[in-house]
């Protein structure tokens, strides 16, 4: 296994659960230095249109309380859009992603930018079977067999 020295992976982290908890075990296993770089809500509520459960400022302290996170960051939009300015502000040698985001056109550009630079892109398997969208429609699912 490749080991890196300082690592960063990007999320919005919302409703923190087992599937973040395994990438954030399985990045740590591979750098010494684990930063998460936590999308900030505007990202949420204008790019992905949804809303945020948890504020950027309280999903910050939850992952600040891990022990497999040595730093958390908050990102504006620009520096999720465009990975070169995350790399400026928060030097690392890899980008670790769950590999959901394996073959989209925002991480393809990133590898080939990254290349040029030598800094890595490391794609972790995607836990199946939990998100914070399936959990927000199990709880709404919940929601309606109790007004029943
Ligand atoms: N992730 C993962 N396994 C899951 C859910 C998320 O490995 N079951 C990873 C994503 O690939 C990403 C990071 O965790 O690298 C943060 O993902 P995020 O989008 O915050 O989590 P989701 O639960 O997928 O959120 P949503 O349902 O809103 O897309």
């Amino acid at each position: 296994m490749m080991m890196y020295k300082t690592g960063i992976t990007v999320g919005v982290f919302d409703l923190f659960h087992v599937g973040h908890l395994n990438l954030l075990e399985s990045c740590k296993a591979m750098c010494d230095y684990l930063i998460v770089a936590v999308c900030c809500d505007d990202y949420v509520t204008k790019i992905k249109h949804k809303q945020p459960v948890y504020n950027e400022q309280d999903r910050i302290r939850l992952l600040s309380a891990l022990k497999v996170v040595d730093k958390v960051v908050p990102v504006t939009i620009e520096e999720i859009e465009n990975k070169l300015l995350l790399l400026k502000k928060h030097p690392f040698d890899c980008l670790f992603s769950g590999d959901d985001w394996k073959g989209s056109p925002r991480y393809q550009k990133t590898e080939e930018q990254f290349a040029k630079l030598g800094v890595s892109i490391e794609y972790l398997p995607y836990t199946k079977g939990i998100s914070t969208t399936q959990i927000k429609n199990k709880l709404l699912g919940q929601k309606k067999t109790e007004e029943v």
